[in-house]
Formats: structure tokens, C-alpha cells, sequence
């Protein structure tokens, strides 16, 4: 079977793109066969467990490819995975094109949103941009590219937090159920080079939780 192929994207920076394509891929790692790969000239899904100690770190590769062509890599490496995690970079016009080409050939589009004014501002665009890559997947006969939001940094104690779901309808871009709460514990797994899952910091256990509901959601959509 052809790997799934799942890329996490959104023009703002900041919203946990890497943070949560890591420990979604993490949490696939433990029954599949996955590889991240790391569409942002940062780099920072690769160096993510760069200063973990040997044998630990993260249960999957996470190759560094932040070139325009890697729709091409993506499709060499589809019969080598079961999924393939790509993380993204933020939007200036010159990289844009990379999350494009990695939307291409995407099973599903996955969004992280923050509660934040600027949050759901920022995130609007992505709605024009799953258009226009439906327009050239439907004259490449393609399927339709399935996308979804999903609420990061969730704290029900915050009015924004609060508010979002509802600001978010109009994004005409369909919400996930899981909501992914603000837990510290994101923080010491990313200096720790782990996945929330085990990591002991602050938090890890609600981190871990709505990581695995995530997951879940994520496999009900791409099969
Ligand atoms: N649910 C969360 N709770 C707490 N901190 C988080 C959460 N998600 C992300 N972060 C932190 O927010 C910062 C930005 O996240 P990151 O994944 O690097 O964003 P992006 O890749 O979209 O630029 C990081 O320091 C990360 O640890
Ligand atoms: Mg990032």
C-alpha cells in the first residue's frame, strides 16, 4: 500500500506545525512505518532530537528536503512507508512554493490554529491556497485534497480560547474534534528530543492524551 501522506501547514509561523507533525508521527511510529520529512529551510523537525542521547530520541527518520520539487521525493518514497509526516514552512513568498509542491500529492492537510487574533487572521489564507491546489489537482484527475484545522494551545479558561471554534467558521476549512491543550510538557519533550509521550515533564500525560485522540482522528481520515 502507498504511504499516506500527511502535511501539517499554515502561513503563520508559530501555530505548532513541527510540534505536532513530531508527535503525530511519534504516535503513528508505534504501529506503522513513518518517516517525517522536513520541508522548512529551518530545519527544525531535523534537529528536534539532534541532542538526544544515542538509542533515544524520536521512534521514526526525519530527513531534511526544503526544496520546491518535493512533490517528486514524496512520491520516490510513497511504497517505503506506511505515512509520511511532512512539516512546513511558514509563508514569505519565495518558500510558500514548497508547501504547494507538498500538497500536491498530500492525503490530508492539517492545520494548527492558535487562539490568538493574529492566530485566525493569519490562518485565512490557507483556505485559498487548499483551492487553488484543488484546482490543479482536479485537472490532474486527482482527488480533492482532504483538510482540516485542529485547535493548539488550548486553555478552556481563556476567553480566546473559548471563543475560537466559533471565530473559526470563517474559515471554510472543517474543524477537527481534538483539541490540543497548552501543556508545558510540548516544550521539555522538544528540548529533551523526545516525543510527549515520554517525556515526564509538566502536563505529559494530558499532552499525551490529546496527541493519541489526534492520531486517531488523523487515521479515521486517510484510512
Ligand atoms: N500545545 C502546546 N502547548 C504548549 N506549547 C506548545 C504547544 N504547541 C506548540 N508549543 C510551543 O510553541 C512553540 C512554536 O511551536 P512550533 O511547533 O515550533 O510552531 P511552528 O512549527 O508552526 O512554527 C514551540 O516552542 C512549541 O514547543
Ligand atoms: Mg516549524
Amino acid at each position: 500500500m502507498a504511504a499516506k501522506i500527511i502535511v501539517f501547514c499554515n502561513v503563520k509561523g508559530g501555530p505548532g506545525k513541527t510540534t505536532l507533525a513530531v508527535n503525530v508521527a511519534a504516535t503513528l511510529a508505534q504501529k506503522h512505518k513513518v518517516a517525517v520529512i522536513d520541508a522548512d529551510p529551518q530545519q527544525s523537525a531535523v534537529k528536534y532530537d539532534s541532542d538526544a542521547p544515542d538509542g533515544q530520541g524520536l521512534p521514526m527518520p526525519v530527513v531534511g528536503y526544503p526544496e520546491e520539487k518535493i512533490n517528486h521525493t514524496l512520491r520516490k518514497l510513497i511504497n517505503d512507508y506506511d505515512y509520511i509526516v511532512v512539516d512546513t514552512p511558514p509563508s514569505s513568498l519565495a518558500i510558500s512554493n514548497i508547501t504547494k509542491s507538498a500538497l500536491i500529492p498530500a492525503d490530508l492537510a492539517i492545520v494548527p490554529v492558535v487562539p490568538s487574533p493574529l492566530g485566525i487572521r493569519e490562518t485565512l489564507p490557507m483556505s485559498a491556497l487548499f483551492a487553488e491546489i484543488n484546482e490543479l489537482r482536479e485537472s490532474a484527475d486527482a482527488a480533492p485534497l482532504e483538510s482540516r484545522l485542529v485547535i493548539n494551545r488550548y486553555d478552556p479558561r481563556k476567553s480566546l480560547s473559548q471563543q475560537l471554534p466559533a471565530a473559526l467558521k470563517n474559515i471554510p476549512v472543517k474543524l477537527l474534534r481534538t483539541k490540543i491543550r497548552d501543556r508545558e510538557a510540548y516544550n521539555h519533550a522538544a528540548l529533551d528530543g523526545c516525543s510527549v509521550h515520554e517525556t515526564r515533564a509538566s502536563g505529559w500525560d494530558d499532552a499525551s492524551e490529546d496527541i493519541q485522540k489526534l492520531t486517531e482522528e488523523i487515521r479515521k481520515i486517510v484510512g
